[in-house]
């Protein structure tokens, strides 16, 4: 990352690609046009194009969520529903890592669930997705539940979600993370 700003900008300190990635990334509330695609990612990315949290299957084309974009290419989404005082992370997806895509999604739904009123955030995720737990913790949630063989239960609704998942580790298990929204100072 650095390496390039060094070969387009010699005489600029390091990170200056985060911030002029920071000011070209656009995100935008999902709209009809995106829905489609949302379809496509759940499927590519949680084997259907469904998901599954605690006994509610949720469509996540259908819900409200927001769109990254860098120019013209869409980079990111996330879905998110909201029930009473308490909004769930229903899908995070980045399309490309590490790149700050999550991080820009995962405020955008935290200050939509602030002005709700929420007091919490919460979202599902497998034993497998290393980064996502990663994100998450880095984030102020916390681990609040953990399901073992809860894949199993799972797979009968969704043969098609994948045995190996991130990393070749094999997918068993459903961590829960919350984050409480504290009042901003
Ligand atoms: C979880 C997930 C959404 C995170 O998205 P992401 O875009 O990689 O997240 P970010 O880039 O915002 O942050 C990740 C790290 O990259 C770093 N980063 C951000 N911008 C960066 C840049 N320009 N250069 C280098 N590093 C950068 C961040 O500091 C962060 O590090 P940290 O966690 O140590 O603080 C992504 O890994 C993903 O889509 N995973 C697959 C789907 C999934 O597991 N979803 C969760 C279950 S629903």
């Amino acid at each position: 990352m650095d390496n390039d700003d060094t070969a387009i900008y010699p005489v600029l300190p390091a990170g200056f690609g985060r911030f002029f990635r920071d000011i070209s990334m656009r995100v935008t509330e999902l709209s009809d046009d995106d829905r489609l695609w949302v379809k496509e990612r759940t499927e590519l990315l949680f084997g259907g194009d469904f998901v599954v949290s605690r006994s509610e299957v949720h469509d996540p084309h259908k819900l409200p969520g927001f769109i990254a974009t860098e120019g013209r290419e869409r980079v990111g989404l996330i879905t998110y529903h909201l029930v009473d005082d308490v909004c769930e992370i229903v899908t995070i997806d980045a399309l490309c890592q590490f790149m700050g895509v999550g991080t820009m999604l995962l405020e955008k739904v935290e200050s939509v669930a602030r002005a709700a009123g929420c007091t919490k955030l919460w979202t599902i995720t497998t034993n497998d997705r290393l980064d996502a737990q990663r994100f998450f913790q880095k984030r102020g949630f916390v681990i609040s539940e953990v399901r073992l063989g809860a894949m199993t239960k799972i797979r009968l609704l969704k043969p098609n979600v994948p045995k190996v998942g991130d990393y070749g580790i094999p997918v068993r298990d459903e961590l829960e993370f919350e984050k409480p929204l504290l009042p901003l100072e």
